[in-house]
């Protein structure tokens, strides 16, 4: 057997490269040219995520130009609500859109097992990316978090609202808790899947994790995601997983006691030397370029890749975004800022 370097894999099994693998959280999107023309072509948003050939096909574009460490599934995390039965849509320019599950009776009207099979096409996507990959890039799956995914389905409409979800949280703990407890089953049967299909590593994007104080941090983030982690983990054994509570800054550490993860993901605020000591050297860190930055370009662009990699370089570490990439990001910043992490 030919041995093929995987190196996003080997940091999450602990281990250093000289060059760290990289990869773009939102790398496939509104930035690619190639991209907008297929999303065009697909009509809406979910029938690109739910047409396995155009999901694939643009799950690969971003390998096509750059040549990360990884590849991550094209999909959204509110692929999930959708399929436990709530309506989601996207408004052309405005985000997503879904009709809010305000109270504990709405709650109950969700599937209470989740409808895997309604997700078959998303499945099906990652199996076909699986057989196109180039040899040695690792495959990524991912879901939300419990806490960011119910933070849209109680919200609704209203893009980046939390306000709802703590409210309902405060109003009604036992009522949120059920909603709470539905997204762990779903999350973790949905990543389960998304492994059998071929995915190497999977992501939990818990992108608002960041608005909540230590008691309900601990309660709606990491005590649900460890056990998302857990129930994944006891069906496939010790498979590789990535965590990314962005804005946990000092509940870092409150994090990692809980939730298992072989890699964390950190977003751009987080103080370097505080997150040195806060993640154990078996754990990569991932991240942690501000993407204004790679939007910015130039000498800023430059000397906040070059932050990073003194950072963090020295241990195992994944090159990455601290937040998706923005849409209007020149495709030639990817190309400078790739080449600087490469011949560091
Ligand atoms: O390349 C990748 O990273 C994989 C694809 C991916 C998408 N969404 C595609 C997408 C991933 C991993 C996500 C995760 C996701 N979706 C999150 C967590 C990470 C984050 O960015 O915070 C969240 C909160 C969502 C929900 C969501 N989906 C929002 C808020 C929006 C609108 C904002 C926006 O950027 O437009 C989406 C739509 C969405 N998901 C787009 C893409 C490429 C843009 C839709 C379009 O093409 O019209």
């Amino acid at each position: 057997v030919e041995l093929i370097p995987r190196p996003l894999i080997d940091a999450l099994k602990g281990k250093r490269h000289r060059i760290p693998p990289v990869w773009l959280m939102r790398q496939a999107g509104r930035y690619l040219p190639e991209y907008r023309a297929i999303r065009e072509q697909a009509g809406s948003f979910l029938n690109l995520c739910f047409t396995p050939d155009l999901a694939a096909e643009v799950t690969l574009q971003p390998l096509r130009r750059f040549d990360f460490d990884a590849a991550i599934l094209f999909s959204d995390i509110l692929v999930v609500p959708h399929a436990l039965g709530q309506r989601v849509w996207f408004e052309e320019g405005e985000g997503p859109r879904l009709e809010p599950v305000a109270d504990a009776a709405a709650v109950d009207r969700l599937a209470a097992a989740f409808p895997d099979g309604r997700l078959a096409p998303v499945y099906e996507a990652v199996g076909l990316v699986k057989t196109r990959l180039p040899p040695g890039v690792a495959l990524i799956g991912f879901c939300g978090a419990p806490w960011t995914v119910a933070t849209y389905m109680v919200a609704g409409g209203a893009a980046g609202a939390q306000g709802p979800a703590r409210l309902f949280a405060y109003r009604d703990p036992e009522g949120f808790a059920a909603l709470i407890d539905r997204l762990v089953d779903a999350s973790a049967v949905h990543l389960v899947r998304q492994f059998e299909a071929g995915a190497d590593a999977v992501q939990l994007f818990d992108t608002w994790a960041g608005v909540l104080g230590p008691g309900e941090f601990d309660r709606w983030v990491s005590e649900p995601s460890g056990r998302v982690v857990e129930a994944v983990r006891r069906e496939l054994g010790d498979v590789p997983v990535i965590g990314f509570p962005r804005g946990a800054g000092t509940q870092i550490p409150s994090y990692l006691s809980q939730v298992p993860v072989n890699g964390i993901g950190l977003d751009w605020t987080v103080d370097p030397t505080f997150a040195r000591r806060s993640v154990q050297r078996d754990t990569a860190i991932q991240g942690n370029l501000d993407p204004l930055a790679l939007l910015a370009g130039g000498a800023p662009l430059d000397r906040a890749v070059d932050q990073v990699l003194e950072a963090f370089a020295d241990r195992p570490f994944i090159f990455n975004l601290g937040h998706g990439i923005m849409p209007d990001t020149p495709i030639a910043h990817v190309e400078r800022m790739l080449a600087r992490v490469r011949t560091a």
